[in-house]
């Protein structure tokens, strides 16, 4: 059983509040991209669980320190089964970069999981979902999506065609790190953050009922104080624009930066000429 494990961008991310349990509120709208792993699992019934993974192109852990074990494992306990599981994961998603790779892997095997034992609902699924991690939910489900709370209140919207160029250098930002920066600069007395991000947001959502992207109105958060963490941000950002981006926008926590060009031919020409810099650089397309 096979799945795409695709990866995210974030046309809109803000972080509103401080919350007691350590992790914030966040608004965001979600856009799963064509760049994508392709995650293989294989699961018979057996006496004992033992769960075996192998990752292609990249050097992960193979052990509960990767969310894929961990979710076949929490799939494994939920259902009340006992297998052998064999997970062989082909990674193209760069990883810690603000486009949930790790997360989509395991959505990915939790799908992989119930397409072969069926035994869970989809919002079980969910709710594991929402135990590996933040964006594991809409990993799940995929498309285009306003979600809010930690990231599992989800809205459907409208899913806008786009031409993209995914880049990254090799700078990487831890995310509980990206949160804290911003607390240190935007959180008051009463656990809120002001980033400025309402109007943007308006004009943004104001666009994708008409299934666009109005692309003055990208806002990421995290882009704040960037340039102190990851030089690379704003040297692929000015890169894109040179190279006709109509506009360019660092995903999640960063520091992956998502160009947004007019035409196919564009956005290849983009990730060729970064791909001669020496950044990783991949066209995609909204899916
Ligand atoms: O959920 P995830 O494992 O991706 O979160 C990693 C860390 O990022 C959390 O432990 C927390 O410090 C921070 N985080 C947060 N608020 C969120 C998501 C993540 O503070 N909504």
């Amino acid at each position: 059983m096979t799945e795409n494990a695709y990866a995210k961008i974030n046309l809109f991310l803000d972080v509103l509040r401080k919350r007691d349990d350590g992790f914030h509120d966040i608004k965001t709208v979600m856009q799963t991209v064509s760049l994508c792993d392709k995650v293989d699992v294989t699961a018979t019934p057996s006496e004992k669980t033992n769960i075996d993974i192998s990752v292609h192109n990249a050097s992960l852990p193979l052990n509960k320190d990767n969310l894929a074990y961990r979710a076949a494992d929490m799939y494994l306990n939920e259902a009340g089964i006992t297998a052998d599981v064999k997970i062989v994961i082909e990674k193209n998603i760069p990883i810690a970069a603000g486009l949930a790779g790790g997360s989509s892997d395991a959505a990915a095997t939790l799908r992989a999981m119930n397409c072969i034992f069926g035994k869970l609902t989809m919002n079980k699924l969910l709710e594991i979902g929402l135990r590996l991690g933040s964006d594991v939910p809409f990993c799940l489900v995929e498309g285009t999506r306003l979600c809010e709370g930690r990231g599992e209140i989800m809205s459907e919207l409208k899913t806008p065609v786009a031409h993209l160029v995914v880049a990254i250098g090799d700078d990487r930002i831890s995310t509980p790190l990206a949160f804290a920066r911003l607390d240190d600069e935007f959180l008051s007395e009463d656990g809120k953050l002001q980033t400025g991000g309402d109007a943007a947001f308006s004009l943004l959502m104001s666009g994708l009922d008409k299934g666009e992207i109005v692309y003055d109105s990208l806002f990421n958060a995290f882009e704040f104080g960037i340039d102190k963490t990851a030089k690379s941000v704003s040297k692929i950002k000015a890169e894109m624009i040179f190279k006709g981006a109509l506009a360019a926008l660092m995903s999640g926590s960063g520091p992956s930066v998502v160009g947004f060009f007019a035409d196919k031919l564009s956005a290849e020409n983009a990730a060729k000429h970064l791909l001669s810099l020496g950044y990783f650089a991949a066209y995609a397309t909204t899916v």
